[in-house]
């Protein structure tokens, strides 16, 4: 299997947002069960005003999940990397 590897920097749009921590549980929930089942692996950090993620998989499943990611109103400013 050829691995894909793409990562991105964003800025978080949760700053402002009381309810920060629940979003971020709220992404790491869909995230495990989405990931683990579409066999994709990932690293996600976020910081108070950032998220830097890199994705790994099989190049259709990585593409659709980032293509998801990418369209995710809770970050905007998304800049690709190693694509
Ligand atoms: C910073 C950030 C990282 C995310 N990472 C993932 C991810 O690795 N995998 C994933 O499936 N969804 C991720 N999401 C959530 C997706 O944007 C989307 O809400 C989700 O995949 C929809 O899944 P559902 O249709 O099962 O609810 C992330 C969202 C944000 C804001």
């Amino acid at each position: 299997m050829m691995l894909f590897r793409p990562a991105y920097i964003s800025t978080s749009l949760l700053a402002s947002d009381k309810r920060e921590r629940e979003h971020i549980a709220d992404i790491l929930l869909t995230s495990r069960r989405n990931n683990e089942e579409a066999e994709v692996t990932g690293a996600l950090l976020a910081t108070n005003h950032s998220f830097a993620q890199v994705l790994e998989g099989e190049r259709a499943t990585v593409q659709s999940t980032f293509d998801r990611i990418a369209n995710d109103p809770r970050h905007a400013g998304i800049v690709p990397m190693l694509m």
